[in-house]
This record gives structure tokens, sequence and C-alpha cells, in this order.
């Protein structure tokens, strides 16, 4: 593994805090009974939580390089700019009727006797990523009732110098509506470039849905996704990916929550909506921030299958965002929003034929998609949550009785709020309890034990929202600092070690734009060209890729390694490739020696890996060391991370 230092990386990971937790240097002698698993590890345990936020669908992984290509924006010519001489009149911005989810287009005139220039530039989202040598597709709606104007498109740097272009007269100008598409070349690529867009000849030509797309996208598909932002989601080997939000799900208001149904279809009738994070903090306010809904259910679904992971969709319970309009469905309300959570299970699993499963189908996927759980709620809390919850439980439960619902315990690992819907879940004998923690690395340190003592024969643990946060909650100075991916790393063990009780886990958020984000840290950082894995990816890494299939019981004197002296460790066994995994966070300033007392081992190949990362390195770093059926001798590096692996024979 690799990771690049550059400046934009160095943007995101600020310099290294280290821990004042200084103790003797003393053998430690830990014992793992390989032959003793205490739980198996599901195989969800590790996996990914995508929310549209920090640029994360619309300028991220959709991979759609024009924005606001159907002037659905509130301002309807936001990040396009007029050039040229243009004359009164000339472009025009219509609606039509007959179309409610996307009715803005926009008109162009000119005569022949003008003498002007009528281009139009985009200018992307914070820029246009170009690549040269690369196919770009371009497309558009079109309506003309007259052959007359011909359209030229070019790709241009900040500088001007031209990257590529292409050329398209409408076909067929019949007074109806078609699409075209037209594919060009690039000769140079560029970091920001924008698309221009040259109208030539006399006439009326209505346009919408104006798009251009790399060529190379995750598996080549038309207007998908950029490849190398989905393969740093596929390198983790996630076991689940959670969709879509988060605060999204919830919206500001009830007109502005997630709804699946409007993601689907085709993408020119897919209603574009604010996205929350476009204002949601007035210190990072992004007024360009929206959702085109171009990525929607179907996509994601998809996704999940393209990496091995198991869907899980959220959806709202009828309750927006308490932090924001707070408003509620009244229950006797409720009933669409139930059948939305129907709907979605058939759309994703059921038969080709049937209501749903059919408009699946017709977008390319017979096939069911195999949704096994689903979220109701994302952040909701309090009284009005579980009765709501309840109802949707009731009617989830008697259709599809091993579905697993994953439900709410608000904002907060504790408290009051925390409490109660602890309380509540665990009575109504929910499946899968969705815990957030955004906290400072101490609380991570501290809290590695957290699910030690929790009930095994309750509802399962879902970590679905968590990182260390290194100056305040949602912080915009919050860094990726080494001290943060040490935190979660001494966390996870505990995490691991409880997979008994604890199924899923994901760090939050995923993907940040390095000019258009609005949280902090994040887990990926981006820019229109490049991708870097922070510290906190590489340790999502190293446990995701290292997940094993059983829990060993790792410990010094019969009692979990949760902290004592430093030391934060968990061990598991792959009975699939034979192995024995060892995680063990050294939190102190001092290089420390560690034998592993092995029981129940029978033989081992004599050279095990170990694999380390700290706060020097930003990269994961092999060695082989010595092993034997015994025991295994390793010295931990200050303030590191380290996963040794022993071949089991
Ligand atoms: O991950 C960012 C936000 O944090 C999520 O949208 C929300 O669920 C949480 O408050």
């Amino acid at each position: 593994m690799h990771i690049k230092k550059s400046g934009i990386l160095a943007l995101a990971i600020s310099s290294l805090a280290a821990p004042a937790l200084a103790q003797p240097v003393q053998p430690k002698v830990l014992t793992i009974q390989a032959d003793k698993p205490i739980a198996s590890v599901p195989s969800t345990m590790w996996g990914i939580f995508f929310e549209d936020i920090n640029l994360g669908a619309d300028g991220g992984i959709y991979a759609e390089l024009v924005k606001n290509r159907s002037f659905e924006f509130r301002q309807p010519l936001m990040g396009w700019k007029r050039l040229g001489k243009p004359m009164e009149g000339d472009l025009l911005v219509l609606n039509r009727t007959d179309n409610t989810s996307n009715p803005r287009f926009i008109r162009i005139k000119r005569s022949l006797a003008d003498t002007s220039t009528w281009v139009l530039s985009n200018e992307g989202f914070r820029g246009m990523g170009i690549k040269k040598d690369l196919r770009y597709d371009f497309s558009l709606l079109y309506r003309a009732e007259q052959a007359g104007i011909k359209l030229k498109f070019e790709l241009r740097d900040s500088s001007n110098h031209l990257l590529g272009e292409g050329h398209l007269t409408p076909e067929t100008p019949d007074g109806q509506w078609h699409k075209q598409s037209v594919s060009f070349q690039t000769q140079a690529g560029a970091l920001r470039a924008h698309l221009d867009i040259w109208a030539e000849g006399a006439g009326t030509l209505d346009l919408d849905m104006l798009s251009l797309f790399p060529a190379d996208t995750w598996k080549g598909r038309p207007g998908g996704m950029r490849a190398d932002m989905i393969q740093m989601l596929a390198d983790l080997k996630p076991g689940f990916i959670r969709f879509p939000g988060g605060c999204i799900v919830e919206g500001y208001d009830l007109s502005t929550r997630y709804q699946w149904k409007k993601t689907i279809g085709p993408v020119e009738d897919r209603q574009l909506i604010i996205n929350r994070w476009n204002n949601e903090f007035a210190h990072r306010p992004t007024p360009d921030y929206f959702q085109t809904f171009g990525l929607g259910f179907f996509e994601y679904f998809q996704l999940a299958e393209d990496i091995g992971a198991e869907p899980l969709p959220i959806l709202n319970c009828g309750m927006a965002c308490q932090f924001n309009s707070a408003e509620l469905v009244p229950i006797d309300e409720l009933d669409p929003y139930v059948q939305d959570a129907l709907d979605l299970i058939e759309f994703a699993n059921g038969p080709a034929d049937s209501p749903w499963g059919k408009i699946r189908a017709s977008m390319g996927h017979p096939a069911p998609f195999h949704l096994k759980m689903l979220g109701v709620g994302n952040e909701n809390w309090g009284p009005q949550y579980l009765e709501r919850l309840a109802i949707f439980e009731k009617a989830l439960h008697s259709r599809y009785p091993d579905l697993h619902i994953v439900a709410s315990s608000g904002t907060d690992p504790n408290g009051e709020r925390f409490d109660l819907l602890n309380t509540g879940l665990r009575k109504m004998n929910i499946n899968l309890i969705d815990e957030h923690y955004y906290r400072p690395p101490s609380w991570f340190f501290e809290n590695a034990g957290r699910y030690d003592h929790y009930d095994r024969q309750g509802p399962k643990i879902f970590a679905g929202e968590y990182a260390a946060q290194s100056k305040a909650i949602a912080s915009p100075d919050n860094k990726n600092t080494w001290e943060t991916a040490l935190a979660e790393a001494a966390f996870m063990t505990g995490l691991e070690r409880n997979a008994g009780v604890v199924s899923l886990a994901s760090y939050a958020p995923l993907f940040a734009h390095v000019d258009g984000w609005q949280w902090t840290p994040d887990l990926i950082w981006v820019d229109n060209l490049h991708v870097y894995g922070t510290p906190n990816y590489y340790i999502q890494k190293l446990y995701s890729t290292n997940k094993g299939t059983q829990v060993l019981p790792l410990t010094e004197q019969e009692k979990a390694l949760s902290g004592q002296d430093g030391y934060f460790a968990s061990a598991v066994r792959d009975d699939t490739k034979h192995e024995l995994i060892i995680k063990i966070v050294n939190h102190t300033n001092e290089q420390r020696p560690v034998t592993f007392a092995l029981k129940g081992v029978k033989k081992v190949q004599t050279t095990a890996k170990q694999i380390t990362l700290n706060g020097d390195l930003h990269t994961p770093e092999e060695t082989t060391i010595k092993a034997s059926a015994k025991k295994v001798d390793a010295q931990l590096a200050p303030n590191s991370f380290n996963v040794i692996k022993i071949k089991l024979l």
C-alpha cells in the first residue's frame, strides 16, 4: 500500500500529535487461544457509509462534469456564463408545463443578421478535471422546429488553451424533444477546465440536460461513476455500503427529504432538489450544491453489487432533521412513508414482473439485488421516533420477517436521548441499533472496551458513523491526524473483539473534495483528478482486508487488552485463508517488545508478516518476523498500529 503525500494530502493531514503516555518499557506477554473462538466475524463487519456531502456525489463519484446541466438550480444559470457578445433575447430560460420534474430549459434565438457570437460556458464543479487523450461523451436534449443552429463544444483550461472539441448538428428538427450525443478526444488535460458551447447559424433551438462524461468511468458505464474514487472503495473490500445518508435522508424539512422513488428511471426525469449541505453550515456555505440524483437508488444498489458489499439503504421515517425544521408526519399520515419502504424491498428483490421489480429490470437489472437490511431513520430521536419506528417495524416484519431493520439511537452514544432509545429499541427487539460517535481521540482510546459487556442476546450493534475529531465535532479545523487514526485503530480492536455483538461498522464521512467540502475529517480526499487516502483510510483498509472469520481470545492475565499500559489488541483466525491475524496498537512514545503466546496451534509457517502504520510513515510498511507454533515476538514502534499475520499449517 502506498500513500502519496502531496500538497492536497497535506491539506487534510496536519502535524502529528504525540500522546504523552510514556510507560517504562517492559516485555508484555499476550496469550491467544487459537482453538477457542469466541464469536464469528460477520461478513458485513467493516463497511462504508456514503452520503452526498463534501461534493460526494454531484462533483464527486458521479462523473458528470457539467454543473446545473438541467438549469434547475434555484438560479437557473448558476454555473453558466455568457461569453462573446450577447444580444438581447438570444438566450431565454423557459419552463415547460408538461414536465414537472425537469421543467426548465434554455432557448437560443439567432437571426441571420446577428453579428454577435453566442457562447455559453460551464464552469463544472470547481472546474472540470480533464485527462489527455481520453474520449469525452457530450449529450443533450434538444428541440428545434427547423434546421439552422449548429453547436460546437470546446474544453479549455484556465489559460484558455484548447483541450479538445466536438460538434453537433441537431438531426431531427421536428419540434419534438430528442436526445443526441457526440464524442470527442482530448489532446491535453487540465485540473480545472471549463466547457464553452458555441451556437452558430440562425434559428431557434431549445436545449436541456447538457451533459459531459469521461469515457473512463467505473466499469466504462456511460453516465457512470468516477473510477478512481470507486476503486478506493473497492480496495477496502467493504462488507456493506450504507446510503444515501446521513442527514440528507432527513432533509431540512420534509419537502427536502430523500425520496428514493424520485431517483430512479431516466436521469432527465429525476427531480433535482437542494442538497442540505448547501447551506447547513454558515461557515462553509456551498450555494451551488444540489442533488441531481444522476446517482440514485438503482446506481447505489449496482455499486454495492460491484464492490461485493451488502446494500444498506436508509429511509426517512416521517421525521425531518430535528436540528433543523423537526417537521413530523402525523401518525395517521405515515402510510406513504411505510409504503415507500415496502416498495423499495420489491424494487430491490421482487421478481422482474412485479410492479417495482419491473422498473429495476427495465433499468438493466432483472436479477434481484438481495437486499437484507434496511434502515428506518437516520439520527432521529425521542418518543416520536420510537412511535413511528414501531409502525414501520410491524409493517415490514409482517411482510418480510427476515429483514434486518436498522434503527437510530440518535446523534450521540450516551445521554438521555440515547438511553431512551436504547431502552425502547431493546424492548422492541429491533434487529440492529445504529450508534454514532464523533468524539475526540481520547474518547476512542477510553471507550475501546465499550462493547465488552453489551448484551449478546439483544439487538446487534451497527457502529454506523464514527470518526475521531481532532478539534471539535464537525469543526472546520479538524484534520485527519495520525492521532485520530490511531485512536480509531485502538477503538476498532474493541469492535473486532466484540464482533459477536457489533455486526457492522463504518467511518464517516467517506469523501471530501478539497475545494468543496463542508465537514472534516473525512476518509478520502479528492480533487478533480486525484484521490488521496488518509491515514484513517489505511486503518480502515487494514481492518477490512484482514477481517478474519473467527474472533479469538487475546488476553493478558485473562483480561482483554484494552488500554493497559497503552496497548490495545484483538485477534482473529481466518478459516478460509488459514491465518491467525493480530491487530495491536502501541499508544506510547516508546518502542515496545511484545510476545504473543499461542495456544491451540499445531504448526505455523516460520515467517510471519508484520504490517506497521505510524505517524512517520503514513504508509503501511511490511516486514518479516519469526514465528513458531508456541510464540511470536514482535517489536512495536512508538504510537503505531500493527497487523501481524501468521500462516497456520
Ligand atoms: O457524516 C456527517 C453527518 O453526521 C451525517 O449526515 C449525520 O448522520 C451525522 O450527524
